[in-house]
């Protein structure tokens, strides 16, 4: 199978999330599934001064206001294909925001040239290259399934949605700048208020939708979840479904690890632990060393953390904190007082795999996650997470609870509801266990043998393509 991936991020070339992780990883883990993945991305700045030799495969004279071509060249083992528009994407900076810190005035038009561009490769090909289909993640991809329906190519579409709080509006007058065409615009099409919607367009044109957990496929189709797209999706349920993603356990392993001293048991953690305490200048306590990686948003739920610290620096418990967003967020946590916390401002990919490795826990009290990395890093590096009962956090984590202790199966803790109260008696529940050696050490070695690499999701996925293509 020849598949087409059509991202606006991709690890290790560009990366604001965890998208990036998946968009990068999933090629190399399709392909020991019989799936030849080619990687469709916008030739950024910083992605085009880090590749070699490239081949020129298509060109445009005027695409959205510009001179385009798509390079072809592998960098990082992925097999890429870049658009290159200086007029779309050469612009220093955030890839998403202009230097106001608001969205790019044209992020529509940049991101439907990429999707416009994904539409001619499947319908005639790249330098003889043709996909069978056609993966798109999230709204920055949504109007390839429209204009591949629009144009009557046949190749089969799938969208996975990795976050529904992006939603890609764009005023109504963009409509025909955007090929969209009048029979389109209403609630039944790509019409959204009064907007029209690439992530709708996606929804509703692709021919099977995915989201990153199971949990959250479900929660994506009640009102409190889909931020006002539950309707479609409930119209669309049959071809929804959840896939939860996996780590790249070649880079996330504290086997190889290359950042870390590498362990193979929890007990190897201490010298990584001893000098996560020495980076962040924070004492030697006899409470579990907590850590945050992540961005400061509303969503992740770093707000409650706040107020629930006091349970977990009353019993000794320490926190570290990387992150990066929300300056209100950024100014609470660095102005947080007290010589059991210690943050880090700022994005910075070696310190968060010596962090995780050294931690006794990991944090993650989102309000929602489509799926969630960083407790499956936890998990593999014996860092029990502490997570809100929520999408994939619910569906990686098996919590401690007394039937789970019976078994002797826990990897974690879980709370819910998701408030600040629920945080603090979880953390309450962490510094207990931690005091408990025995306890401890048997969720440690539980949560670094859960499955958390991308086996079983490569095989749903290509399960899924095979499917489509009426091949399975
Ligand atoms: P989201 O995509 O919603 O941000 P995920 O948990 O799926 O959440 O992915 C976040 C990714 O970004 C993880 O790989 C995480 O380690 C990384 N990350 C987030 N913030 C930082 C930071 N400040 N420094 C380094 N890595 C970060
Ligand atoms: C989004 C979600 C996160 C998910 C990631 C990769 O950014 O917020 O939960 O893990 O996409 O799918």
């Amino acid at each position: 199978i020849q598949a087409l991936s059509v991202t606006s991020e991709c690890a290790p070339l560009v990366k604001t999330g965890g998208l990036a992780d998946v968009a990068g990883a999933l090629p190399a883990a399709l392909q020991e599934h019989g799936v030849a993945m080619r990687t469709l991305l916008p030739g950024y700045p910083a992605v085009l001064g880090q590749i070699g030799t490239t081949e020129v495969v298509l060109t445009y004279d005027d695409l959205f206001g510009g001179h385009a071509q798509v390079l072809a060249v592998e960098a990082s083992g992925l097999d890429l294909l870049l658009l290159d528009a200086p007029h779309l994407f050469q612009r220093e900076g955030s890839i998403y925001l202009g230097p106001d810190g608001k969205d790019w005035h044209d992020n529509p038009q940049r991101f439907a040239a990429l999707c416009q561009v994904a539409a001619d490769i499947a319908a005639r090909g790249a330098s003889g290259w043709q996909p069978d289909l056609v993966h798109c993640h999230d709204w920055q991809a949504g109007w390839v399934p429209y204009y591949l329906k629009r144009d009557g190519v046949a190749t089969p579409s799938i969208l996975t949605i990795h976050n529904i709080a992006f939603q890609g509006l764009a005023p109504m007058g963009l409509a025909a700048e955007l090929g969209l065409m009048g029979h389109d615009l209403h609630r039944d099409g790509v019409e959204y208020w009064g907007h029209v919607s690439a992530l709708k367009a996606g929804l509703v044109y692709a021919d099977h939708l995915t989201t990153v957990s199971p949990t959250y496929a479900e929660e994506l189709m009640t009102p409190a979840f889909g931020m006002g797209l539950d309707g479609v999706l409930k119209m669309r349920r049959g071809a929804l479904s959840g896939i939860l993603n996996g780590i790249d356990l070649s880079t996330w392993s504290p086997e190889v690890d290359a950042h870390i001293r590498n362990f193979k048991s929890p007990r190897g953690k201490a010298a990584n632990r001893k000098a996560l305490r020495d980076e962040f200048d924070l004492p030697e306590s006899d409470g579990p060393l907590c850590v945050v990686v992540s961005r400061l948003t509303e969503q992740k739920g770093l707000d409650l953390l706040l107020e629930a610290l006091p349970a977990l620096l009353s019993r000794g418990g320490q926190l570290a904190l990387l992150g990066s967003g929300n300056p209100a967020l950024e100014d609470a946590f660095k102005n947080y007082d007290h010589p059991n916390v210690a943050v880090k401002i700022g994005y910075d990919e070696p310190l968060s795999h010596r962090m995780i490795a050294g931690a006794d826990a990991i944090l993650v009290p989102s309000r929602f996650e489509p799926c969630g990395l960083t407790q499956l890093y936890g998990l593999r590096y014996g860092t029990l997470p502490v997570v809100a009962l929520t999408g994939g956090l619910a569906d990686t984590i098996i919590p401690d609870t007394h039937a789970t202790r019976v078994r002797g199966v826990a990897t974690g803790l879980q709370f819910y509801p998701i408030t600040a109260q629920a945080l603090s008696s979880a953390l309450t529940r962490l510094c207990d266990i931690f005091a408990d050696a025995k306890l401890l050490s048997k969720m440690q070695r539980n949560a670094m043998a859960h499955p958390v690499g991308w086996e079983q999701s490569a095989s749903d996925y290509a399960a899924l393509y095979a499917q489509l293509l009426g091949t399975d």
